[in-house]
């Protein structure tokens, strides 16, 4: 049987071009917009080891991946950092030919001591997850006790130590966090940290979203610049999630990932993989394509690229951008620490 040499463009014209795989479904917090005390607590049942994907069945995946466009792999979890040997992983997946791009979202709590083990595994890019600088907020908000100073210890080595930006992705909840915007860009800006402000958004089904809890960037934006003087910058690339902004006395940049009120599912280039196999293609999705089974059951190379590259063609999701029409089914949803984010 013979794979076509082109890439898979979907039914909106969106190319391949980034993989995002969660390796791990558990997480040591506990964050309220994500995975709630509430439901994952002792009793919850997490994946089985048994169908979590192997590194090497990792490794063939994003070989097939990589031959149909994707250049860029984001490692998730839950959170990756406490599967064992994570950079193991990334040293595999380094020389994977066409990735160009390893980049790790991490809680932060593991950094300091995976730092250098990471760098030397090839890791490019890490992004923090870091909704306050509060002690008591941030406990509030991740759900666990947790020391700050240690997250921000593990910060401060990866900009030590990694080629590429730091980037710190920040939850705003209306009441919740929303007054600690200032300090954090204050923050991010003296560490030369690239700060991006996410809008609490609707994925999964237990985090009991509401519009009224969501605070747009734009609002956000009129509060920032009360206090210095920023302008819009072009994206890196077409279809970056991030609207770029920067001070207008050169000391950085920070952004919007507006997903609430500014979709983007337009450009929408990312595929995810969850631990246990399945493939997603979109945050929102209901239902993942499971490749496990086809990985573990003897299936051909040039079958499962075959495979891979008919679901992207497939592929017409745009949640986002129809989130309040009525063609937005209200099905189960699948949850946020299952694909990352
Ligand atoms: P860079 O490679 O640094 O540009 O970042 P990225 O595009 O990989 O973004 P990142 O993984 O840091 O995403 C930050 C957050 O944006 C995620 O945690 C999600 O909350 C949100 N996000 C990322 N991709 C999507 C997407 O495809 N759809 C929606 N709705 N949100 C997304
Ligand atoms: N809304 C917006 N962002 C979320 N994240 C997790 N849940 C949500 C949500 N409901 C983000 C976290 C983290 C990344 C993995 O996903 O902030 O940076
Ligand atoms: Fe864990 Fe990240 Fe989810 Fe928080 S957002 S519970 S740190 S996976
Ligand atoms: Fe992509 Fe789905 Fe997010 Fe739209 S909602 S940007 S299609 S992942």
């Amino acid at each position: 049987m013979k794979t076509s040499q082109q890439n898979p463009i979907d039914q909106l014209a969106r190319p391949l071009r980034d993989l995002r795989i969660s390796i791990t479904d558990r997480c040591n917090f506990r964050c309220t917009y994500c995975m709630p005390e509430s439901h994952y607590n002792e009793s919850y049942q997490f994946m089985d080891r048994s169908n979590i994907l192997s590194y090497e069945e990792i490794i063939r995946t994003v070989k097939l991946f990589s031959q149909c466009g994707v250049k860029k792999l984001r490692i998730t979890g839950g959170e990756p950092l406490v599967r064992k040997d994570c950079h193991q992983l990334i040293s595999m997946l380094k020389p994977i030919q066409g990735i160009e791009d390893i980049a790790l979202t991490t809680n932060g709590a593991l950094l300091s001591q995976n730092i250098d083990k990471l760098k030397d595994a090839g890791l490019d890019r890490i992004t923090v997850s870091l909704d306050s600088l509060d002690q008591h907020i941030f406990e509030k908000i991740s759900g666990k006790s947790f020391p700050l100073q240690n997250i921000l210890d593990g910060i401060a080595l990866a900009k030590k130590q990694l080629s590429g930006p730091v980037k710190i992705n920040m939850v705003v909840k209306k009441d919740i966090n929303d007054h600690c915007v200032i300090e954090m860009l204050e923050y991010c800006k003296k560490h030369n940290l690239i700060l991006r402000f996410i809008e609490f958004m609707d994925v999964g089904n237990l985090n009991q979203w509401s519009t009224k809890d969501v605070v747009s960037s734009k609002k956000l934006l009129k509060t920032i610049e009360k206090k210095w003087n920023v302008y819009p910058i072009d994206p890196n690339y077409k279809g970056e999630v991030a609207q770029r902004y920067q001070f207008s006395d050169g000391s950085g940049e920070f952004g919007f990932i507006s997903s609430v009120s500014h979709p983007f599912c337009g450009d929408c280039h990312r595929a995810r993989l969850s631990a246990d196999g399945k493939l997603y293609t979109c945050l929102f999705a209901q239902n993942g394509f499971d490749l496990k089974t086809l990985l573990r059951n003897q299936t051909s190379d040039e079958d499962l690229l075959k495979t891979i590259k008919q679901h992207w063609t497939d592929r017409q999701d745009q949640y986002s951008q129809l989130r309040n029409t009525s063609s937005i089914s209200s099905s189960k949803k699948v949850e946020m620490y299952s694909i990352g984010g």
